[in-house]
């Protein structure tokens, strides 16, 4: 996972406590300014122009990135490969596990993906632990890494006979249509 990725922009999304936004300009320098050793043993040097799906935002700054990508190689159909970075004053507090909801949220709304993957390293606590508060499932090796993956909400329920979903934009057409009918 890098701190590249442009697909369909993440809108400003908050939970209260923690907000993810698409990068603005200016940002990744203050994301190149929060890297650490941590980041540089789990993450490698990383960009130099980082542009990640979403800024985290805490107490009106950023304070962080996540990002998803689907082209990795290891990925499988319909998988998503998620990543994070938390500047070191800001750990501990939540952040990352809320940053990663929201993007999973994001990605349920998007409708493209259905399985969020994590690729993270034996000895990387900190992520396992996060992968573990998240209730992703551990789904075996990836060289140095462990795998672990969870559903994206489908957002479509149904009871074998009636099941609701999101709007598409056929429905107008066929909303009209059947209005035509009635009249
Ligand atoms: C991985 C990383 C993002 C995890 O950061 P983190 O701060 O431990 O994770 P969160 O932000 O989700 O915070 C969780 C902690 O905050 C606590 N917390 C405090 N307030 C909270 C709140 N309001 N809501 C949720 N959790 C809260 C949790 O109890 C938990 O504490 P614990 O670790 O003592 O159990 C961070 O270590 C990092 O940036 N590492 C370097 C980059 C990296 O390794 N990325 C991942 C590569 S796979």
């Amino acid at each position: 996972m890098t701190e590249e990725h442009t697909a369909s922009p993440v809108s400003l999304t908050t939970d209260g406590h923690t907000t993810i936004r698409a990068p603005l300009p200016g940002d990744a320098a203050t994301l190149i300014a929060g890297r650490d050793t941590q980041f540089n043993l789990f993450m490698g040097e990383g960009s130099a122009d980082p542009q990640p799906s979403a800024c985290i935002i805490a107490d009106g700054q950023v304070v962080g990135w996540t990002d998803y990508d689907p082209d990795l190689n290891c990925l499988e159909s319909g998988e998503v490969n998620i990543g994070y970075n938390l500047f070191p004053t800001y750990r501990g507090k939540g952040h990352a596990s809320r940053a990663v909801q929201l993007l999973i949220h994001h990605l349920a709304l998007d409708g493209m993906h259905d399985t969020a993957v994590f690729l993270i390293r034996k000895d990387n606590k900190a992520s396992l632990a996060l992968a573990e508060r998240l209730g992703f499932e551990h789904t075996g090796g990836e060289g140095e890494n462990i795998r672990f993956k969870k559903s994206l909400p489908s957002l479509t329920y149904t009871d074998g006979i009636v099941t609701i979903r999101r709007r598409q934009l056929t429905d107008l057409d066929e909303d009209l249509t059947a209005k035509d009918n009635e009249q």
